[in-house]
């Protein structure tokens, strides 16, 4: 793709549905007792992959291609076939570390792998625990990479201390504790994004939550749930970044998640000065949801550490790219996380904005940026991670030059990112 920086952006946005929100209403309705409907499920790569894999395993999902509206039709938590193939999670590691999960209390033989990618991505943080439920589990290198082979059966209930703040991690464990003897308790270091604790409550599961610590018991059935899935504050991320960056710029996003586990982003522009309003706050599909009007913004550096981390941790990449338009140093720590996604995220977003002529540096758990510094068209290289693609595109309509964008990989979380970047663009900027 081919970008360069448009004059004026002015645009009105329909922000694509939460990736997060739309996985989980497939897994968790796929062993309910009864029929779900799910509107504006996100139909991207990744969702995608994680439909194909509950297909494998003989849950009964209709979700035509081209359809934005999913029927799951599930028949209880004891439902779910032996794949007769090994179950591909592709990109994702939502699908990959969920469906181990539900794995876990299935006493069925399964294989699970993904891209290269993904296969490269720890998966330990997972096995451990479900291991200690009484999975039965090998994988490639100690344990610890894809292919994955599992063989569930009767759990038996534990307290976990997770390492890592992860929602994935969470989620793969409580989904194994619905189907373990007792009660299965996680504790997190931080809190992670709570979208499964919301939905697998509204389903009558039984979970307590109680600070960062959640218990789920044993649950002999799940109530469909059926939902309309809000806009993803993650898709959203790239409109705020290039509403506050550029000089002349006014961005309406219409329908954004505003779970609090989920905008640290809002916190961090609020704190380096960027104009962002909520307006029209409501509620849908048991989540908060707002319109967020962004423009043209003087920025002050900041710094990203603790608790917002996990609250932020996709969007990290686009603070670096906001450090490059802020007067001071922004700093982000404590991220150690990003290594571990779907690429190298500290070494992928230095890499990219350095060869813009950013001042950035990287650092074990993150970067520090030293702004302002215009930035400077370029050949770059998503490598393959959608977030990666998109800051290189919002960064490339902040530059002055052209900039060329190869390996965008945007359909796994956006497909429509770059028809709404054209849009945004008063004149048309882009091309394949
Ligand atoms: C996700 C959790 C986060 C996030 C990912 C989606 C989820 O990963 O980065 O894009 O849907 O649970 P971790 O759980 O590894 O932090």
């Amino acid at each position: 793709m081919i970008v360069n920086r448009p004059g004026r952006v002015r645009a009105t946005i329909q922000v694509p549905p939460d990736k997060s929100i739309s996985h989980r209403s497939l897994i968790f309705n796929a062993i309910a007792s009864g029929s779900a409907v799910v509107e504006r499920i996100l139909e991207s790569e990744d969702v995608r992959s994680t439909a194909a894999c509950l297909a494998a395993l003989g849950a009964d999902i209709d979700w035509p291609e081209g359809s934005a509206t999913a029927r799951v039709s599930g028949s209880g938590m004891h439902s779910l076939f032996e794949s007769d193939s090994v179950l591909d999670c592709g990109n994702s590691g939502t699908s990959m570390r969920l469906l181990l999960g539900l794995l876990a209390g299935q006493p069925l033989f399964s294989v699970v792998t993904g891209d290269a990618s993904l296969r490269s991505r720890p998966m330990g943080r997972v096995i451990t625990p479900l291991r200690q439920l009484g999975a039965s589990i090998q994988a490639r290198k100690g344990g610890t990479l894809a292919p994955i082979a599992i063989t569930g059966g009767l759990l038996k209930g534990i307290e976990y201390a997770s390492p890592v703040a992860s929602a994935q991690v969470k989620s793969a464990i409580a989904l194994a504790g619905l189907y373990a003897d007792g009660e299965t308790t996680v504790v997190e270091p931080e809190k992670s994004r709570d979208h499964t604790e919301r939905m697998l409550s509204a389903m009558g599961a039984n979970l307590r939550r109680d600070g960062n610590r959640i218990t789920v018991a044993a649950t002999a059935r799940l109530e469909p749930l059926s939902l309309r899935v809000p806009g993803d504050i993650s898709s959203a991320a790239p409109w705020l970044v290039l509403g506050a960056c550029h000089p002349d710029a006014e961005i309406l996003l219409e329908g954004v998640n505003t779970n609090e586990t989920r905008t640290g982003l809002l916190d961090i522009l609020a704190a380096m000065g960027a104009s962002v309003e909520r307006l029209e706050e409501r509620l849908s599909g048991g989540e908060p949801v707002a319109d967020l009007l962004v423009r043209t913004s003087r920025l002050k550096g900041a710094t990203v550490s603790g608790s917002l981390v996990p609250r932020a941790i996709d969007e990290l990449p686009l603070v670096a790219l906001l450090g490059c338009f802020a007067e001071g140093e922004t700093v982000v720590r404590d991220a150690q996380e990003l290594v571990v996604k779907e690429s190298n995220r500290v070494e992928t977003t230095v890499d990219l904005l350095t060869k813009m002529g950013a001042r950035i540096e990287a650092r074990a758990d993150g970067f520090v940026v030293h702004g302002p510094t215009p930035l400077h068209g370029a050949r770059l290289d998503g490598r393959g991670d959608h977030r990666v693609g998109m800051l290189a595109a919002i960064a490339g309509a902040l530059a002055d030059g052209e900039t060329r964008i190869d390996n965008d990989a945007v359909g796994v979380s956006y497909p429509g990112f770059w028809e709404d970047l054209a849009r945004a663009a008063t004149g048309g900027m882009i091309k394949a």
